[in-house]
């Protein structure tokens, strides 16, 4: 028999060869292959909450099952669930939103990645303020849209301003995307900061925003502000919400947007024919935390606040480190440009971030995630979702290991 393969060798789309693998993801793989080798790994590289889901939210899921919730669902949702998140707008955010403008999707990820594609056309353009989460601007390129990062700049916390935001805009800017709490950076926009974006927004009615709330709960400023706050431009701003970093949900796999009906209809037709209605018992799981209010997540916040001062305290120690103080989330995203050019004990010279990050990986065995994927290649993410035993010795091996280079 021929060899196939030989005859006809695969050929992968255009679109997966385009697409960079994410980089969070790639680094948790390489520190996990040095564990497995046996060396003692600090992971400081993934996005996720150490925290256990709390126990009622785990009861939920468990009665669901027993109660028979094993089917498919409604595309957007359960209807109690979608009802659940308008109350939580209007109790958060003091946003009115009725059932139908809910899309409940499987993880915040797949609710931004349907508003793309159902918004974007090849050559729209999507301003995407930076430093910006990884997958923003993949999803850009897989809706064949073309991704205008806007960067923030360090004085300022890393955020883009109004003004800023005007200068950027042409006449193919469709949308303009952005996480607050950030991830990676941290920084949460004020109502001022904000009403001054929507204000420039306004102005432009061809131009829709893609607001990332994920980190809501996870603020050390008290205030979140939503966009869609701002009544002029409501219609056209989607909120994208979910349950994996307030609720330490992430393996639950459920998020959720709000937008003007047509859009979510879009969103809903969009994820019929990928995915359909996300799962049924975790959803049922989802209505209870929300049912619950958010004193968990308070709970958390005050751990995630501790810890984010632990480590601005280590990370003082560290010469050539230069870390805004995040107001939410839990990163820190210091500029690290300091060692560029500096030579490590066995001769290689530090260039850029990800040199950096790869060096303390291999000699402090620490794992973080370099700035590039974030849209900046002069910092390093470093996440602050760990034990404080942790952190500590974390940045004692980063300090060691940065000791070193000359
Ligand atoms: C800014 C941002 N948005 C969205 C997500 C995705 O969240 P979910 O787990 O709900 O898909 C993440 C997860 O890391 C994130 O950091």
């Amino acid at each position: 028999m021929p060899d196939a393969t030989a005859l006809a060798p695969l050929v992968l789309s255009d679109r997966i060869n385009a697409m960079q693998e994410s980089q969070t993801i790639a680094m948790a793989k390489k520190a996990r292959e040095l564990a497995a080798q046996g060396v003692d790994v600090i992971s400081l590289s993934f996005g996720e909450p150490d925290f256990q889901t709390p126990q009622y939210i785990k009861d939920a899921a468990k009665k669901a099952l027993d109660e028979g919730f094993t089917f498919y669902t409604p595309v957007p949702g359960y209807p109690d669930l979608r009802q659940a998140i308008c109350d939580k707008f209007k109790r958060d955010n003091n946003l009115d939103y009725k059932p139908e403008n809910i899309v409940v999707s499987t993880g915040a990820k797949q609710s931004l990645a349907n508003a793309v594609l159902s918004l974007i056309n090849p050559g729209d353009e999507v301003i995407v303020f930076s430093p910006y989460w990884v997958s923003y601007e993949e999803m850009v390129k897989l809706a064949e849209g073309t991704a205008v990062p806007l960067v923030g700049s360090l004085e300022n916390d890393f955020k883009v301003t109004a003004q800023e935001l005007e200068a950027a805009i042409t006449p193919r800017t469709k949308l303009i995307m952005y996480s607050s709490p950030c991830n990676p950076t941290g920084a949460v926009f004020s109502r001022e900061e904000l009403g001054a974006i929507a204000e420039v927004v306004a102005r432009y009615p061809q131009v829709y925003v893609l607001a990332d709330e994920i980190y809501e709960y996870i603020n050390f400023v008290g205030e979140h502000v939503s966009i869609a706050q701002f009544e002029e431009i409501k219609d056209r701003v989607i909120t994208v919400n979910g349950f994996s970093k307030g609720y330490a949900m992430t393996g639950w796999r459920v998020g959720y947007l709000a937008a003007d009906k047509k859009i979510a209809s879009a969103c809903e037709k969009m994820q019929s024919q990928i995915t359909s209605g996300t799962c049924a018992m975790t959803q049922r799981a989802a209505l209870a935390a929300l049912q619950g209010g958010r004193s968990s997540a308070d709970e958390m916040v005050e751990a995630y606040r501790r810890r984010r001062d632990l480590v601005l305290e280590l990370v003082k120690e560290i010469p050539g480190f230069r870390t805004p103080t995040p107001s939410g989330a839990f990163y820190i995203f210091p500029d690290v440009t300091g060692y560029f050019g500096k030579t490590t004990p066995t001769g290689e010279v530090i260039s850029s971030a990800q040199d950096l990050a790869l060096y303390m990986l291999n000699d402090g065995h620490v794992a973080a995630v370099d700035g590039a994927a974030f849209g900046a290649p002069n910092c390093i993410r470093f996440s602050t979702a760990a034990a404080d035993e942790k952190l500590r010795e974390a940045f004692i091996r980063i300090k060691n290991s940065l000791a070193k280079l000359k």
